[in-house]
């Protein structure tokens, strides 16, 4: 794997402006951490750290060690027993908050639904004896492929509630990733929705799975939410296929949460890594709870009782698993849960939903940052926005411009930025600021949190004061992955080989600056993020040279102003397949089918050769340089230099049309 750190934004422009913005003392007074100390606290005692943090959980049965370490096979909490779902859901019933509001839930067709703690747990109950009742049992596997509705949250804390391990596709994924998630995964039951709404219209989403469900020999039943009233085309395979609503009717209302093992598995999630195939990376109960606990209320500086809480993540990513599900829920917050799109039915969306519920903490990506100031500053000036207090972002390096115009515009010059670094393996967030600590520098993740430890390496793994590198993390943490889903030998590969067998080897390039703040440029890896997604090159290519016309496909990850990266694939045809516009439409089309939409290229460049070096190896760092029109450095080891020229040639004429 090439380490090449000119990969993403360009580390001079990030740091660029020289502003640090200290915590104000308003926001200081009323903060949840504003004593620095407790940086020095965690580092002189990291396991007791976490510790009092797991204390603050219901535990059926208390742990008897913290952390089991045999690199990297990381145990937290031994011996203890938990239910997730109780800490999330009855711990506050029964203490007496049973009214107050979970989920403020919007729909993208203006449709509401308020839901409480006490109802959040009436359904998961239910649901869960609807689980039961299709013979889930602890350990099975539970696909979760839903829209933003209040059924995914309540499926998730279900399968907890039983012990299953819930794995859940991002809605935007198609029926053939679904396929091999499932597949792979070896779920028995999927819970989906008949349609989701795009734009006011439903998009068939269980009629689109049919043909791949056919082909899936472990899927005794899919479960199906009518979110349209009927409006989608919907087959029901007899005796496979039910009806969410009328297996709830059926089922018995009172489910007790069972105690499980600290260490047992609570979902599998799939994210992309350097080859072709999904890794399904597999977290565990007590650790991951403990993690995103205290993540959630540090970082968010969260007051269950006053505060509204928006993340604009979907569910189907870490950051929706982690910060609108079992963080919030754990800390008893209340959160906004939104279905549809920033601009439908107008541009103005999210600021009427700030507006409307008094939104005080929002936490979304750069991209859709970036979006907004596309959109130009008159839209959010239409509306009140003065109860936001804080402001998140994650997912992607923040240029410091969208950093700038966030605060200014959004936050009115008065919200704490905490802008946070972490990966679906980490869990949890690591590197960000605590709003009441922490001077922010815009385009900084500014430093691990309490009881994290980071360091930037060189190739050789040498820590590096001040300068550029490679991330790395070298502490065990109690959201950490445990594993690759039945791959453990590939997790030891990917993450804990490169720098040694106590190292975890993030993937992403970073610099640190003379006050020891982090700034994360970029992955190193052959991975591309675009809007925040996560998509890897082989994944694509794979994708492409699956259509009959494609005999070889190079993808890489290029700037884009608006997406952060945007794909461009270098195809070459078969011979007697011909160069045209439709065939470039068809195989767009083709990766969506294959992935999903965010897969698409956003530029396909004909290529009649790739340049390869001797050894046959696609070289996708010189296609970067040529694709960025950057000088173009060694290409002494190419196969035929001549290659280059004409691709370049092919570029420019392409960005002549
Ligand atoms: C990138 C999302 C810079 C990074 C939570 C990481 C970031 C990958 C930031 C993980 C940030 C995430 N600043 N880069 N604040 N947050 N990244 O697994 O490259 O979808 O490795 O998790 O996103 O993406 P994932």
């Amino acid at each position: 794997m090439e380490g090449n750190l000119q990969d993403g934004p360009d580390v001079e422009a990030l740091m660029h402006t020289e502003e640090v913005f200290e915590p104000s003392d308003d926001f200081k007074a009323q903060a949840n951490f504003s004593d620095p100390s407790v940086y020095e606290r965690a580092e002189a005692d990291p396991q007791a750290w976490w510790e009092s943090w797991a204390h603050k959980l219901d535990w059926a049965k208390p742990w008897n060690t913290v952390l089991d370490w045999d690199a990297p096979w990381a145990k937290w909490f031994v011996g203890g027993e938990l239910n997730v779902s109780h800490n999330c859901l009855d711990r506050h019933v029964l203490a007496g908050r049973g009214e107050k509001v979970a989920y403020h839930w919007i729909g993208e067709d203006g449709d509401t639904r308020t839901i409480t703690y006490a109802g959040l747990l009436a359904t998961t109950e239910r649901f869960a004896n609807v689980l039961k009742g299709l013979g889930v049992k602890p350990g099975d596997t539970v696909g979760i492929y839903l829209p933003m509705v209040p059924e995914a949250p309540a499926a998730m804390l279900a399968c907890a509630r039983i012990g299953a391990v819930h794995n859940v596709v991002f809605g935007g994924f198609s029926a053939e990733a679904v396929r091999e998630r499932m597949a792979t995964s070896h779920a028995q039951v999927l819970i989906t929705a008949d349609a989701t709404l795009r734009r006011g219209e439903p998009l068939p989403m269980k009629a689109s799975l049919d043909d791949a469900l056919d082909t899936l020999p472990d899927m005794r039943h899919v479960v199906v939410v009518d979110r349209t009233g009927g409006k989608a085309d919907t087959p029901m395979t007899e005796g496979r296929d039910v009806w969410w609503h009328e297996q709830m009717e059926a089922a018995e209302p009172s489910c007790p949460a069972e105690p499980f093992d600290s260490e047992h598995p609570l979902f599998v999630l799939y994210t992309s890594g350097s080859t072709a195939k999904p890794k399904g990376i597999q977290h565990t109960s007590g650790g991951y709870l403990t993690g995103v606990t205290a993540t959630y209320s540090a970082v968010f500086d969260i007051k269950p009782e006053t505060d509204v809480y928006w993340c604009a993540a979907d569910i189907g990513w870490v950051t929706g698993h982690s910060y609108i599900v079992y963080g919030a829920l754990a800390n008893g917050a209340t959160s906004v849960l939104y279905e549809g799109a920033p601009d439908y039915p107008h541009k103005g969306r999210f600021w009427e939903i700030i507006q409307n519920y008094g939104v005080t903490i929002l936490y979304t990506a750069p991209t859709a940052i970036r979006t907004f100031i596309k959109w130009g500053r008159e839209i959010p000036a239409g509306y009140d926005l003065s109860s936001l207090r804080l402001l998140g972002s994650v997912g992607e390096p923040i240029n410091p411009r969208a950093w700038l115009w966030y605060r200014e515009v959004i936050g009115g010059g008065h919200c704490p930025i905490v802008d946070t670094w972490w990966q679906t393996e980490t869990g949890q967030i690591m590197i960000t600021p605590l709003p009441g600590i922490t001077a922010t520098k815009p385009g900084s993740a500014t430093r691990p949190f309490p009881g994290v430890s980071a360091a930037v390496v060189t190739h050789n793994g040498e820590i590096v004061e001040e300068g550029g590198g490679f991330l790395t993390l070298r502490r065990p943490w109690p959201g950490m992955a445990r594993t690759i889903y039945m791959d453990p030998d590939r997790f030891q590969e990917t993450y804990w080989t490169r720098f040694g067998p106590e190292v975890y080897d993030v993937g992403d390039a970073a610099r640190i600056d003379e006050d020891g703040y982090f700034w994360v440029l970029g992955r190193t890896d052959d991975v591309i993020n675009v809007s925040g997604h996560r998509l890897s090159t082989m994944e694509v290519e794979s994708a492409l040279v699956s259509h009959k016309g494609v005999a070889e496909a190079a993808v890489i990850g290029q700037s884009d102003e608006q997406t952060g990266q945007a794909i461009t694939a270098f195809v070459t045809l078969e011979s007697s397949v011909e160069q045209s516009d439709e065939l470039l439409a068809e195989l767009r089309e083709h990766v969506a089918e294959k992935i999903g939409k965010l897969a698409r290229p956003k530029r396909i460049i004909w290529s009649d050769e790739l340049p390869k070096t001797r050894s046959g190896k696609i070289m996708r760092r010189l296609l970067r340089d040529i694709a960025e029109g950057r000088e173009l450095g060694d290409v002494t080891t190419l196969r035929d230099p001549a290659v280059v020229g004409m691709i370049a040639e092919r570029i420019q004429a392409g960005d002549e049309d």
